[in-house]
């Protein structure tokens, strides 16, 4: 097989190999004892990595691949199909025949329901393995994939394969003022929208194909799949168990490639009916001007620069350290809801943030398999450039590093957990999604400027709010322009729960009953009767 490496791999290649090292200790992963991935994953890793097209995997239309790298070392771990035009076509005539004519439209809600609980319990089945595959991948923690990214994962699969059975019209009592004396039978139809793109970023890779896959499929339509460049892996193993699960053939296709070739084909098809994005709120305005084609239905999930707001009266600030350094450190800061800008009342100001600080300095860095790692590498070179060139902008323009504040070591993409304080409203650091480990701490006094600066912000992802007041909590929270706000918590998802942006940070929700609206269209009947 022909193999090019994709211009926008820039990472030195070192040689292929089935073991990586690991340290877990300290700032500066430098001398690492090797440590080895499994045997099961190492064979796997070096089959075939091809495009799951009508049911059978297919090499690239170009028989091209490009890298794939595990982040704490700048390896290459595998080879995947370099998907382009030509494949997205393929899989996207393949879904609109499964979608037409397909099984898929003759099953009962109940055993197409029944297909996406499997998919949830082959996916438990093989937690372990997916769990290494997304830290190989990734960078993050094998500990925190394995209990945070696949059993919710499975969770949402489980979760809306209960909604198959449950997804209804209405019947409607209608009058008709021009038709005197005229009797009507009208009703709804909830109906599949067709043929659906997704295309999904790397810093949740599973996570983020089972938020899409799994409404779309409850909905009854058919899905071409595009994983994030970086992170093409879980969602080729996820593939396999999408198989295994019985689902019939075309229904889910999966094409690996790179975001302007790939996923701007898939935005761009005029036989796609509706396209579902999350990703940086820059590529989520190329999509919307891409679907203005054939006007397919658009779904987003975009940036953020979310506030976290903690009050004096938070009661436990212990655990509102905690919760602050949850909230920006977790998953490496690579969130779109991280709580990035930290707003503490001035009287607590020092103490919470110097409080983060030592949470920050006592995080283990270290490659995501070695077991005591609490952060790993950011995803990729190009991310480690944008996050250490912030850090460096924020220095320029005046801020003052708590702690952090540069690259953690010189071997893979890892970053120091990193703290600052003396911003102003204008800095880049301020107003602009990092997506790394950096949190920017701001105090506050008078409760009236506090909400103009929380929502000061073209996003509106998420906010978190400490206090014991609980007028005040809910006050805040009625005020706060954003799609989540936690109060005394942070990070909390759940498949039930609805989740997405105001302002710039997207269209529409997923998770929750509210994820069929993206994926349904409603048919009125009306009967003369
Ligand atoms: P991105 O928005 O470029 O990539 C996300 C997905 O979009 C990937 O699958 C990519 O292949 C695809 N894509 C890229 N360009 C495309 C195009 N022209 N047409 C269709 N699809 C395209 O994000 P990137 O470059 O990986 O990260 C840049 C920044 O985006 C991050 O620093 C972060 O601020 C933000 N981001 C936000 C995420 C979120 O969860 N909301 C996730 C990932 C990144
Ligand atoms: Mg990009």
């Amino acid at each position: 097989m022909k193999t090019t490496t994709s211009h926008r791999r820039i990472s030195a290649r070192t040689p292929k190999t089935s073991r990586i090292s690991g340290n877990g200790n300290g700032r500066a992963p430098a001398k690492r004892p090797a440590l080895a991935i499994s045997s099961g994953i190492a064979s796997w890793l070096a089959g075939p990595k091809q495009n799951l097209i009508g049911g059978k995997w297919v090499p690239a239309a170009s028989h091209k691949t490009f890298d794939v790298f595990n982040p704490a070392e700048a390896s290459v771990i595998a080879q995947v199909a370099d998907g382009d035009k030509e494949d997205i076509s393929r899989a996207v005539v393949a879904a609109r025949r499964a979608f037409e004519s397909g099984p898929w439209h003759r099953l009962t809600t109940s055993e197409r329901g029944k297909l996406i609980w499997r998919i949830g319990d082959l996916i438990l089945q093989h937690a372990d393995e997916l769990a290494e595959i997304e830290s190989l991948d990734n960078g993050k923690p094998r500990a925190v994939a394995r209990a945070a990214d696949v059993p919710l994962a499975a969770d949402l699969f489980h979760y809306m394969a209960g909604w198959a059975t449950k997804i209804e019209g209405n019947t409607i009592p209608i009058s008709v003022p021009y038709a005197a004396g005229a009797r009507f039978h009208a009703f709804t139809l909830r109906e599949p929208v067709g043929v659906i793109g997704q295309i999904i970023p790397w810093n949740f890779p599973l996570l983020m194909a089972a938020w899409k896959l799994g409404p779309a499929l409850a909905a009854g339509n058919c899905v071409v799949l595009k994983p994030a460049e970086q992170t093409p892996l879980s969602a080729l193993r996820l593939g396999e168990l999408i198989i295994e699960a019985g689902v019939p053939e075309g229904v889910v296709n999966i094409v690996t490639g790179f975001g302007e070739t790939a996923g701007a084909a898939l935005a761009a098809h005029p036989d796609v009916d509706k396209i579902a994005f999350t990703g940086s709120t820059e590529v989520g305005k190329i999509i919307v001007r891409a679907a203005a084609g054939n006007l397919k239905k658009v779904s987003l999930e975009l940036g953020g620069k979310s506030p976290n707001i903690v009050f004096k009266d938070a009661g436990d600030l212990d655990a509102a350290i905690a919760g602050a350094a949850n909230a920006i450190f977790f998953n490496h800061g690579q969130c779109c809801c991280a709580g990035s800008r930290l707003m503490v009342e001035r009287d607590i100001f020092d103490e919470v943030v110097n409080g983060v600080a030592e949470q920050a300095k006592k995080i283990k860095l270290g490659p995501g398999l070695s077991p005591d790692t609490e952060m790993g590498p950011l995803v990729s070179e190009e991310q480690l450039s944008r996050v250490t060139k912030y850090m460096h902008q924020g220095k320029q323009e005046g801020a003052c590093y708590v702690t952090g504040g540069t690259r953690a070591g010189n071997r893979g993409y890892f970053v120091q957990p990193t703290v600052v304080k003396d911003v102003k409203p204008g800095m880049s650091i301020v107003r602009e999604e990092i997506f790394g480990p950096v949190v920017v701490a701001e105090p506050f006094t008078k409760p009236e400027e506090l909400i103009p600066r929380a929502n000061q912000t073209e996003y509106g992802l998420a906010a978190g709010v400490w206090t014991r007041d609980i007028a005040k909590a809910h006050r805040i929270a009625a005020e706060l322009r954003a799609g989540t706000v936690w109060i005394n918590c942070y990070n909390v998802f759940d498949a039930a729960l609805p989740f997405g942006g105001y302002k710039q940070s997207g269209w529409g929700r997923e998770m929750g009953h509210e994820a069929l609206e993206l994926y349904t269209q409603t048919k009125a009947v009306v009967v003369g009767l």
